[in-house]
């Protein structure tokens, strides 16, 4: 997708569709004031007439527009100005791009970074920009015999009224591109089924990143072999009832002035489909349990987003991953398991597996000294009884990185909700038999679990993400959602040298 930026006049602008948003009271926004004037007060009309209603997220297409440079005009409600804040942007932009997407254009033109925002400059309506259109456009039709049909759109020109804003614009939209393919990335490899998307295919998927990056990105798999050898028993153990092999991808982005800057550490959750294991799970949505790699997911379009923008920056992703089925040979309740640091774990119930794949990548990363290390898990179900469907909890050894991560969610519209991570809720893993268990009980799950991944998070400053309500939607909509891939782009864009 393209994103150009223009200043000149939108009357004479030369598009196949040119996108208005218009606020439900008091005058026309600078853009549409221009247009209006220049096609005998056809924006100003339709809204008297009540053929038009600015609400937010109404659309209405005006197929032919006389006077001006645009084929078709897109009114675009913003619904009431003295209300009018993010979250209301980002929905008058998904309106007005879904409506975009329906119609047989392949470019357009959008008045956006015209909308007042209280604390939100240009630079970051066209990243929001960006991201809707990625948003709009993606399909996930693989497997369907018949396709969806496909937006023909390739290119969003900004139309930005102040000049000295451009440069903003474009480098907002260069970021929101990025991060736009990277969600889109996050979202495909969430919804594919888990009989293609194996801990394999994902080790696959690095070693293209890898072999397409060239050379900004180098790939190292460890396959079950290589993992017995280093002592990651309680990685393995998750996958020992699967036929499916386990693995554990590490991806490592060189972009600082030295290659010995401390790097920021992500590490993804890709248990590729969890049954529960022995620990059966009910049947029911059990298919929605093949999201249970997006946390992986999330890494990967990471890794895609961060190959487009080049920041100079330090950078490992890890995901470790495995599938979590009941068999002869799968790991049993009870079972004591030696982990890669040493500590022994007894398991408790066998549901409780991505804790279990997570402490031994967490060991792993130690060696590369990190600066920071943030973990991207489909962690507990409780997560979505705290929490809903809007927040991913976060929680940390370190304030001032939960700090940071909350500011990226927020800014990236993809946001975090921090729980506490006392000593307190410690004892719920006592273990009579082993040095803990891999449950802490009822209260508090999503902290009891954040508990057993500090207890191999000691050598660094570090942070969960929960995404188990926030990775995919369900019911009618059911899908990966991408998150938190803007929040994780963010963040680590915070850190960038210039
Ligand atoms: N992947 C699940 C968590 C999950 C469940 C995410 C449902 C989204 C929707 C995780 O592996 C799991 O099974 N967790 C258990 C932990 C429990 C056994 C302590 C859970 O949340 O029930
Ligand atoms: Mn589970
Ligand atoms: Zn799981």
């Amino acid at each position: 997708m393209e994103f150009p930026v223009q200043t000149a006049n939108p009357v004479k602008t030369e598009t196949s569709c040119l996108v208005v948003p218009v606020f439900k009271d008091g005058d026309l926004l600078p853009t549409a004031a221009k247009l209006d004037d220049a096609t005998e007060r056809l924006i100003g009309q339709l809204i008297e007439r009540g053929d038009f209603e600015a609400k937010l997220g109404n659309v209405q297409l005006i197929p032919f527009a006389p006077g001006i440079g645009a084929e078709r005009l897109l009114l675009v409600g913003l619904g009431e100005r003295d209300k009018h804040r993010e979250g209301a942007f980002r929905k008058a932009l998904d309106a007005a791009f879904t409506a975009l997407a329906q119609l047989p254009v392949d470019d357009a033109a959008v008045a956006f970074t015209d909308v007042p925002l209280p604390e939100r400059a240009c630079g970051w309506k066209a990243r929001m920009v960006a991201e809707a259109t990625h948003r709009a456009v993606y399909r996930f039709d693989e497997f369907k015999s018949e396709k969806a049909p496909r937006s023909p759109l390739e290119q969003v020109t900004l139309l930005v009224s102040e000049s000295g804003d451009s440069a903003a614009a474009r480098e907002g939209a260069r970021i929101g591109d990025a991060i736009g393919e990277g969600v889109a990335y996050t979202r495909t490899l969430g919804n594919l089924p888990a009989n293609v998307c194996t801990p394999r295919y994902l080790a696959e998927q690095a070693e293209a990143l890898g072999a397409a990056s060239n050379g900004a990105l180098s790939v190292d798999i460890l396959d079950e072999e290589a993992l017995e050898r280093l002592g990651a028993n309680s990685l393995l153990a998750v996958g020992r009832g699967s036929a499916e092999p386990s693995r554990l991808i590490v991806m490592s982005y060189q972009g600082a002035e030295s290659p010995d800057d401390a790097p920021h550490v992500l590490v993804g959750k890709g248990i590729t489909f969890d049954t529960g294991g022995i620990s059966l799970k009910p049947g029911a949505a059990m298919d929605e349990m093949k999201f249970d790699m997006c946390g992986a997911a999330s890494v990967f379009g990471t890794v895609k987003s961060i190959l487009a923008i080049k920041p100079k920056l330090n950078l490992v992703f890890v995901v470790a991953s495995a599938e979590n089925m009941p068999d002869g040979r799968a790991v049993k309740p009870g079972d004591i398991l030696k982990t890669l640091k040493g500590l022994t774990v007894e398991v408790l119930n066998t549901d409780a597996e991505g804790r279990l794949v997570l402490c031994d990548a967490l060991t792993y990363v130690e060696r590369f000294q990190p600066a920071s290390v943030v973990d991207i898990a489909t962690l507990t179900g409780a997560a979505i009884v705290a929490l809903g469907h809007h927040a991913t909890g976060l929680l940390a050894n370190d304030d001032d990185l939960a700090l940071d991560l909350l500011e990226a969610g927020t800014t990236a519209w993809d946001r975090a909700w921090h729980l506490p991570l006392w000593d307190e809720y410690q004892e719920q893993l006592d273990s009579n038999f082993a040095d803990l268990a891999n449950i802490g009980g009822k209260p508090a799950g999503t902290i009891t679990a954040a508990c057993f991944l500090s207890r191999f998070a000691d050598q660094f400053p570090w942070a969960h993400l929960d995404i188990a309500g926030t990775a995919w939607n369900s019911g009618k909509a059911k899908g990966s959602t991408g998150r938190p891939v803007p929040l994780l782009v963010n963040y680590l864009m915070s850190h960038a040298g210039k």
